[in-house]
């Protein structure tokens, strides 16, 4: 490397204020990668195909980047490998449970029967084993699956347990969209390091972690801090998942290019839509096309979280004048980054375009699919709920989660509208079970449907003084959750049981 491009690169790195622990990271980093200092190679996720899998759950000596650490695997891969399924097949997944706890895997965004949904009272204790049984009778698109075992699903995720679970079809083929080495699956999360990298999760007292959410000091891609990728110059898909426990995203291209929007949660839009910034909660997912083509030789592009802020946010909760209380964990003084606040500027990805020829993409289709309309009838059944967070307890309808307690019967087949209103002073990203909903539309707040809530959705961000309305029907009986997918607010019990019943 010349030392041109090497002062340009740390120029970038020190710009974007140290997201990392710097003075014990530095010579390392500058042996693994030193084409980029302080930046690691994004790692590919390992893709596992087929309806019949087994995933074992079990503590893992992994590679973070910046150094190993004990996290919790799926058959040894961090991220959890990536599922790809065939719409219409069969899908029968056996979860075998080497952890020193429970654990139990949800399919988020998939509508399956209620003994494959993963309900944190299915839960195995260690050494058992769990039999998933259900049909891909899914749209394609990019969904996920995490734990979800009860009150521990944030620690389980944040140690490593979550991937991919992408639905095709040969619906999307004629699309001729990017595949192959140009879609790449990108897990983001952020992570609270200390100087001795470590995924260890903290019991949640009461405090700002369990109000706000466990907001980290680094960014992670696919399971390595500080991402760098190399690319051709040409068109990518790219589909996004945000799997933070806490963190919110503000998407942007740093060039100035839009991110052209091709699907959302439960698969592809009806037409593409370029966006220059995409809001993702955690739990969404969006499939964009970034188009490197025109892109010179050498040309970094950062993948951001650009600021913002939330209004209406808790008073003292926006992480102002917290740099000095919220520090990594071992906190002594020197080179740990501080946490940052919700709404901080991220650099989640550094891109790096190669010498290739560029390869200028085709026209992209002007339709992509149908979204099959949504049909609510006059009489349809209405219901609310409302999110609020107050004394250090986060309820839904003023009760905390209870494993037994059924809070609402949900005819089966039926279109009805759930409304979530967010009383509190903190964002919630709502999710509901047992399939996907469509936006109808949000008062209070930012007052309208964001472009990347149009589609199918499984869940939606009720910022503080929103009310956000949307269509729901249930295609399985049987108890399914719904829930702040805040996963600090979830385990807090901000989440509800509701059955569906035939
Ligand atoms: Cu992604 Cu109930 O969860
Ligand atoms: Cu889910
Ligand atoms: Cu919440």
């Amino acid at each position: 490397m010349d030392r041109r491009t090497f002062c340009a690169s740390m120029g970038t790195w020190l710009g974007t204020g140290a997201l990392f622990s710097a003075p014990d990271g530095l010579r390392a980093i500058a042996a693994l990668a030193p084409q980029v200092p302080g930046r690691f190679q994004l790692r590919r996720i390992p893709d596992v195909a087929g309806g019949r899998l087994t995933l074992t759950a079990r503590p893992t000596l992994a590679d973070v980047g910046l150094g190993m650490v004990d996290a919790f695997t799926l058959n040894g891969s961090l991220p959890s490998p990536t599922i790809r399924l065939r719409e219409g097949q069969s899908a029968r997944i056996d979860l075998i449970n080497e952890l020193p706890e429970p654990t139990i895997l949800h399919w988020h965004g998939l509508a399956v029967p209620e003994a494959a949904d993963g309900h944190p009272r299915l839960a195995i204790p260690p050494a058992a084993t769990y039999r998933y049984e259900f049909a891909v009778d899914q749209r394609p698109g990019t969904y996920w699956y995490h734990p979800h075992t009860h009150m521990l699903t944030a620690a389980q995720t944040y140690r490593g347990m979550g991937g991919f679970l992408i639905v095709e079809s040969d619906e999307e083929a004629p699309l001729d969209l990017p595949s192959g080495q140009h879609e790449i699956p990108l897990l983001l999360q952020d992570k609270r390091l200390s100087s001795t990298p470590s995924l260890e999760y903290p019991r949640m007292g009461m405090g700002r972690d369990m109000m706000l959410g466990y907001l980290g000091n680094t960014a992670f891609a696919n399971g390595v801090a500080n991402p760098t990728l190399a690319v051709e110059r040409t068109r990518y898909r790219l589909r996004l998942l945000n799997g933070s426990t806490a963190r919110i995203f503000d998407l942007a291209l740093s060039n100035g290019e839009p991110l052209v929007l091709i699907g959302t949660d439960g698969g592809l839009l009806e037409a593409p839509t370029p966006l220059e910034r995409i809001t993702l909660a955690p739990a969404e997912r969006v499939d964009v096309l970034a188009d490197f083509s025109t892109s010179a030789p050498g040309e970094r592009i950062l993948l951001r979280s650009v600021p913002f802020e939330i209004p209406g946010m808790m008073m003292g909760m926006d992480g102002m004048g917290m740099g000095r209380g919220m520090r990594g964990r071992m906190g002594r003084g020197g080179g740990v980054a501080p946490v940052l606040p919700q709404g901080a500027a991220i650099d989640l990805l550094e891109v790096v375009v190669m010498d290739t020829e560029a390869a200028t993409a085709p026209p992209l289709p002007s339709r992509l699919t149908t979204i099959p309309p949504v049909d609510v009838s006059a009489g349809a059944r209405r219901r609310s709920f409302r999110f609020d967070s107050m004394m250090m307890r986060h309820t839904i309808n003023g009760r905390s989660f209870a494993l037994d307690r059924v809070d609402e019967r949900v005819p089966l087949g039926e279109t009805e509208v759930w409304t979530f209103s967010n009383a509190s002073g903190l964002p919630h990203p709502v999710h509901v079970h047992g399939g996907q909903f469509q936006v109808l539309s949000r008062t209070g707040g930012r007052a309208r449907r964001m472009p990347w809530e149009t589609g199918l959705k499984d869940t939606v961000l009720v910022l503080p003084g929103e009310s956000v309305d949307v269509a729901v029907r249930f295609v399985f009986p049987g108890l399914f959750l719904m829930h702040c997918h805040n996963l600090e607010h979830e385990d807090g019990a901000m989440m509800s049981n509701f059955e569906v019943v035939d």
